[in-house]
Formats: C-alpha cells, sequence, structure tokens
C-alpha cells in the first residue's frame, strides 16, 4: 500500500493541473503547484477556493486542501517530491524539456507521470535519462478531474511493474477507477473520443447537421452528457487541434482536423475560456 510519506509535485496549474493538485491534497499527500505563470497560479488558487467553497466539500476538506497545497514558480521546490505530474501543454518538444528538468530536479525514485492526452509514453520517455523510464509513465485524468472518476494508465516499454502498481494505487487513494491501455498515439480515450470529434465535424463540414443538432443528437440519443462541440469547448479548441494533428501523424486522414476547427481557432473562439467556440458563453 501506499504509505502517507509521499509528497505531490504537479506540474502545470492550467485547467487540468490545478484539479490533480486538488485531488492529491484532498487525499492528504502534501501538494505543490508548479507553473512559471504567476496568473495561472492565481487564477488556480481562485478556481480551487470556488470549487472548495461549494456544498459538496465539508470544512475539513477546506482545511486539509489549505494545510496541503502549495502553489509555487519554482520547480526546484520539487526537490523532495516522490511523484511527479506533468500537465503543462500538449507539445512535444516543450514537454520533452520540461520532463528533463524534471528528472534533474527530483531525487532517482521518484515516480515521474505524464497527463498528455496523445503522445506516446515511450517517446516522452527519450527525454529521461535511460535510468529513470522504469519509473515513467501515463497517468492521463480527465476533465473535470474533481468530478471524473477516469484514470488511464499507459506504461512505456520501459516502465517497470513496481511502477504500474504504484500508478494503479494512487488511482484507488484519489476515488479513480483506472483504466489501462497499450502505449499508442491517443491511448484508448482520445482515440475513441476524436473518431467521435472528427465525424461530428465532418458532418457539419458537409451540411447535414447543424453544431446545435448534433449535440442534442450526442445527449438525447447517444446518452452522453455533453455533446461533441460543447466538449471540445469545454477542453479547449487549440488543445483538441493539437491532438488532431498528433493523430493525424500517428494514423493518417482519419483523425485530420475540420477547417472550421482551424479557422474558430484563427478568430480566438477557443471555447469556454475564450467566452466563445462553437458556440459562445
Ligand atoms: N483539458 C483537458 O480536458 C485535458 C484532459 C486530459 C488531459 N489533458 C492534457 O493535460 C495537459 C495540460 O492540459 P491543460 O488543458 O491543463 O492545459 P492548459 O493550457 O490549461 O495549462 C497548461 C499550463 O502549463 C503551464 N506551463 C507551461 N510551461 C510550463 C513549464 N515549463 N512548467 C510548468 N508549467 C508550465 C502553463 O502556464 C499553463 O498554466 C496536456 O498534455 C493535455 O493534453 C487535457
Amino acid at each position: 500500500m501506499i504509505a502517507g510519506a509521499h509528497s505531490i509535485g504537479i506540474v502545470g496549474a492550467g485547467q487540468m493541473g490545478r484539479e490533480i493538485a486538488l485531488v492529491f491534497a484532498l487525499a492528504d499527500f502534501p501538494t505543490w503547484n508548479v507553473d512559471p505563470d504567476p496568473a495561472a497560479l492565481t487564477s488556480a488558487d481562485l478556481h480551487v477556493g470556488a470549487l472548495l467553497g461549494g456544498t459538496r466539500y465539508l470544512d475539513t476538506d477546506r482545511a486539509r486542501v489549505h494545510a496541503r497545497l502549495t502553489y509555487t514558480e519554482r520547480l526546484a521546490d520539487l526537490s523532495g517530491a516522490t511523484v511527479v505530474i506533468e500537465a503543462i501543454p500538449e507539445d512535444e518538444a516543450l514537454k520533452r524539456k520540461v520532463l528533463a528538468e524534471i528528472a534533474t530536479t527530483t531525487n532517482p525514485g521518484a515516480l515521474i507521470a505524464s497527463n498528455t492526452s496523445s503522445l506516446p509514453i515511450s517517446l516522452l520517455a527519450e527525454a529521461l535519462p535511460a535510468e529513470r523510464r522504469d519509473w515513467f509513465i501515463g497517468m492521463h485524468f480527465a476533465a473535470p478531474v474533481s468530478r471524473m472518476k477516469f484514470l488511464e494508465i499507459i506504461p512505456g516499454e520501459a516502465t517497470a511493474n513496481a511502477a504500474i502498481e504504484m500508478a494503479t494505487e494512487f488511482a484507488a487513494v484519489l476515488g479513480k477507477q483506472p483504466t489501462f491501455s497499450k502505449d499508442v498515439a491517443g491511448f484508448a480515450s482520445n482515440r475513441l473520443l476524436f473518431a467521435l470529434l472528427t465525424e461530428a465535424q465532418r458532418l457539419v463540414d458537409e451540411g447535414v447537421a447543424t453544431v446545435e443538432d448534433i449535440d442534442r443528437t450526442c445527449r438525447l440519443a447517444l446518452g452522453h452528457p455533453v455533446g461533441p462541440f460543447e466538449l471540445m469547448d469545454h477542453v479547449s479548441n487549440d488543445l483538441a487541434l493539437s491532438i488532431h494533428q498528433i493523430l493525424e501523424q500517428a494514423y493518417g486522414d482519419r483523425f485530420a482536423p475540420s477547417k472550421a476547427l482551424r479557422e474558430l481557432i484563427g478568430h480566438g473562439a477557443l471555447g469556454r475560456k475564450a467566452g466563445r467556440g462553437w458556440h459562445n458563453y
């Protein structure tokens, strides 16, 4: 079982990192959330404060998070971390750079995980020194992390069984239900999701149905909690495009993004965070 002695570093305080940090702090782990952008840290703190203010949480939860969660701009503050999860933008070059820095900052033996949506873990592992690759793994959470029980665990070629076991134990401790996927671009979850998102965009391109009607169809006929265009707006359209491009490179045209998606991004309609995307907010 996981001893209480772990300290956690979450690198990136954006949409995912801030809530990954929250669930670790709620589970009573001392947690540092690192981001070089002070505005991201302030926004993360406000977001977490607003979530904790809701009726889902008790005063004891608020006190625990207050005591356990620290925001910092300095990666060096993770020198004592035993588990570090990278949650920075879906950009291979940036992730490689930051993973190499994480390996230099932390002690050998620390578990390093990536929350990448689509980049193969074995590819990212190349950024780490060879002797650290057995403790590197994919831990793919779903948004919003504070609500979604999903945690996809993706071992890379070099990942040790002990690291897979530890990631699986963390899933249980965090109240998540693990699934396992082989290390292919997009893993299982985003190959499934982007098959739907690609087809939804094609239907609009072909004039078969409107954005609104496709969202409604998925909610009413398929029982999805949100439609594909609402989901893209939530995830953010720029991230959706990055994932499309990674999947298109790996699997070809079947995952190609639509012209409409590129145009939306060109006009700054990035989704909810921008106040407009496929829908207006
Ligand atoms: N948004 C989703 O629904 C979702 C779901 C699952 C997985 N993911 C994956 O999670 C990762 C993060 O996505 P997001 O939506 O949170 O992105 P985001 O853009 O909301 O946040 C990324 C954060 O990383 C920070 N950052 C940039 N460079 C950094 C560095 N060198 N060190 C530390 N922080 C740095 C940025 O300042 C930003 O705050 C991506 O790999 C994405 O594919 C996203």
